[in-house]
């Protein structure tokens, strides 16, 4: 065991030497997990504290708190050590993750210490996403729990390729080897799936200290390494380092008119001086004129460093793309498997716009299906049309532009995503792409002879799409139905498609839970689409209750195009008029998830026209829309 430096929390003290950064080894990124009362908090704790490194101040404040919060009864608590988090103390659970730096004169760790509480999985996956190794740690009375083979599940998920397995309060079980060794078999069984490359398990009493970071009298029948030992002496194996040239782009610099240097961090292999080098997604290619770094320009980079690039051709590139080796350039695609991690207080639902971002870039997409869910205690799957807080499953995603990626199993930044909500910017997913799915990748839009412009012309009009949106029975059908009326008599070549007329042929699977309901806009707005490129104007009188399945909508046309009409009919008159006798049928339960009642309905905030036939005249509410088409 080596000396200790403790950086945590930025509470670096005076007079504390910095240890050197050192080339040969990256610190070690590990993870700690386990049940509430497990002890994680305790054994980082004692971690740090074997090693006679914490600091006065921090020392001081620890003995206080632990008489204030006191659950070790008068004695030092070091479970307070490395909550950081005021509302941890105050509940006595964790709930977010928290990074804690150390280094001895053998190794340098990063250390989240992440929560138990089975509702924050997304936080322990968040820590593990960037881990090596994961510390499980096991209650030797309980052995493995519902808990243990949870994290165990997601830690494999999320790429950690080692494990040690805790058996932590042995002191409690009179450090009985039997009841260590039937724990070790368990696990040893249950992890074998998975294929971890290394898992090394220590009988600890965190609280005490055996076998932390020195050697414990108490378990002579030990022979294995200490934690801290393990921690220090681990081989990570072969790194990124020996594969081909990855960088994503994180911004072009341009220092002087003669300069523009490509900034990023080597994700994977080396790149040298005059390599030949192709950027992603475009495909042009160029070679490396120099390298350059901070201290000045040097011929070789690998993988984690940060460096500037200058290519020998001026090539159009921006921050997100990839630039790659030429002679082995990964896949190219805008459709994926994917691994997903829902995160979202609102549940996913497919076909929905959301933001992906993957190492630098930003894409918007949707997740196209939900394949199924991963039942994250079993691995069992489980059919599902949406995802919910916390659910893991597998899932396509298709892109609105291709992207160059690895898979996640061989490169964890090139191939971890973030999904982020337009609306809100929150994070609610991170996935893993696993491969490229093929189907998309070999159409592609057949130019034809005869467009739009020449069929529109025929007609003598402009084409357009006419959205009519409102709650049911507003009046919209009839309002839509007037509207082609008079465009009809005028000559017009108009089409419309009616929710309920739709939704009886085309739609007829869907119903009308929220992901039906974006399914069904989807493939209404589709349709739409090719009546517009038809040369027809077309009349949409749906719903279509959701803003953001308006917007996408919005976004197949070109400005123009796309004309939203409000039917803006307040749902007591909606109710009162109640046509087909649907409001009253929801009242009395007999029809679930009815617009208004127990399914909601976002209004438009920005509609080009913006109708109120409770009080104007049906022919008015047409002029306006006249209006507006010109
Ligand atoms: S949308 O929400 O998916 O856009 P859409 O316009 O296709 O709905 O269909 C709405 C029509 O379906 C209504 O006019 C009504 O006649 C009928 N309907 C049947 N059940 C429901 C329901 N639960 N909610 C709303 N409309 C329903």
């Amino acid at each position: 065991m080596g000396r200790v430096f403790l950086m945590g929390q930025e509470q670096l003290g005076p007079g504390v030497p910095l240890p050197e950064p050192s080339r040969e080894r990256p610190p070690l990124r590990f993870i700690t997990c386990g049940s509430v009362d497990d002890g994680k908090s305790t054994l980082i704790g004692r971690l740090l504290h074997e090693s006679k490194a914490i600091f006065e101040d921090h020392a001081a404040a620890l003995a206080s708190d632990s008489q204030r919060y006191g659950t070790q009864g008068g004695e030092l608590d070091f479970a307070l050590l490395v909550d950081g988090l005021q509302a941890e103390r105050e509940q006595g659970i964790t709930i977010d993750v928290a990074y804690r730096f150390f280094a001895t004169d053998k190794g340098r760790f990063i250390v989240a210490d992440t929560p138990g509480h089975e509702q924050y999985t997304r936080n322990m996956a968040t820590g593990a996403s960037t881990a090596d190794l994961a510390i499980l740690l096991v209650d030797a009375r309980k052995g493995l729990l519902v808990q243990t083979r949870r994290h165990t599940r997601i830690v494999a998920m999320m790429g950690i390729r080692h494990l040690v397995l805790a058996v932590n309060k042995m002191d409690l079980v009179t450090f009985d080897e039997g009841q260590f060794l039937d724990i070790v078999a368990a696990f040893r069984q249950f992890s074998r799936p998975f294929s971890f490359t290394s898992i090394q398990a220590i009988p600890l009493d965190a609280r005490d200290g055996d076998n932390v970071a020195l050697p414990s009298a108490r378990t002579p029948w030990y022979s294995g390494p200490t934690l801290l030992d393990h921690l220090e002496a681990l081989d990570l194996g072969p790194t990124n380092a020996l594969a081909a040239f990855r960088m994503p782009v994180q911004w072009v610099n341009r220092a002087g008119p003669d300069f523009r240097g490509l900034c990023g961090r080597v994700a994977q292999g080396t790149v040298r001086q005059g390599d030949p080098v192709q950027i992603l997604p475009s495909g042009a290619t160029s070679r490396v004129r120099e390298i350059v770094v901070w201290r000045g320009s040097q011929e070789l980079a690998g993988v984690g460093e940060s460096i500037t690039l200058t290519l020998e051709d001026e090539l159009d590139v921006g921050r997100g793309d990839l630039i790659v080796s030429l002679e082995t350039p990964p896949t190219v695609a805008d459709q994926f498997e994917a691994r997903l991690l829902w995160m979202g207080e609102q549940p996913l639902v497919a076909g929905r716009p959301y933001l992906f971002k993957l190492h630098s870039k930003e894409v918007p997409g949707t997740v196209s299906t939900i394949r199924h869910l991963e039942d994250v205690d079993t691995g069992a799957h489980l059919a599902a049309r949406s995802m919910g807080l916390n659910e893991i499953g597998i899932v396509n995603l298709s892109l609105q532009q291709p992207i160059g990626f690895e898979p996640y199993s061989s490169n964890r930044t090139l191939g971890g995503f973030i999904m982020i909500d337009k609306l809100t910017c929150e994070t609610v997913g991170a996935g893993m792409l696993e491969f490229a799915l093929r189907r998309a990748a070999n159409l592609h839009w057949q130019t034809l002879e005869v467009g739009m412009q020449a069929r529109a012309e025929l007609k003598h009009q402009t084409p357009r799409c006419i959205w009519f949106t409102g709650l049911s029975g507003a009046g919209k059908s009839t309002l839509a139905n007037l509207l082609e009326q008079r465009l009809h008599s005028e000559g017009r070549h108009t089409y419309l498609l009616d929710g309920d007329n739709v939704r009886l042929g085309l739609n007829r699977d869907l119903g009308f839970t929220e992901a039906d309901r974006v399914e069904n806009i989807r493939r209404v707005a589709e349709v739409a689409k090719l009546m517009v490129d038809a040369g027809l104007i077309v009349m949409v009188a749906f719903i279509s209750p959701y803003r953001s399945e308006r917007r996408m909508a919005r976004g197949l046309f070109s400005a123009g195009e796309f004309i939203e009409v409000f039917v803006d009919t307040p749902i007591e008159v909606c109710e009162r008029r109640d046509p087909k006798g649907l409001y009253a049928k929801a009242r009395r339960g007999e029809l679930k998830n009815f617009t208004g009642i127990d399914s909601g309905y976002e209004a438009p905030e920005s509609a080009e026209v913006h109708l109120r036939p409770a009080t104007d005249s049906p022919e008015s509410c047409v002029e306006l829309i006249l209006h507006k088409l010109g």
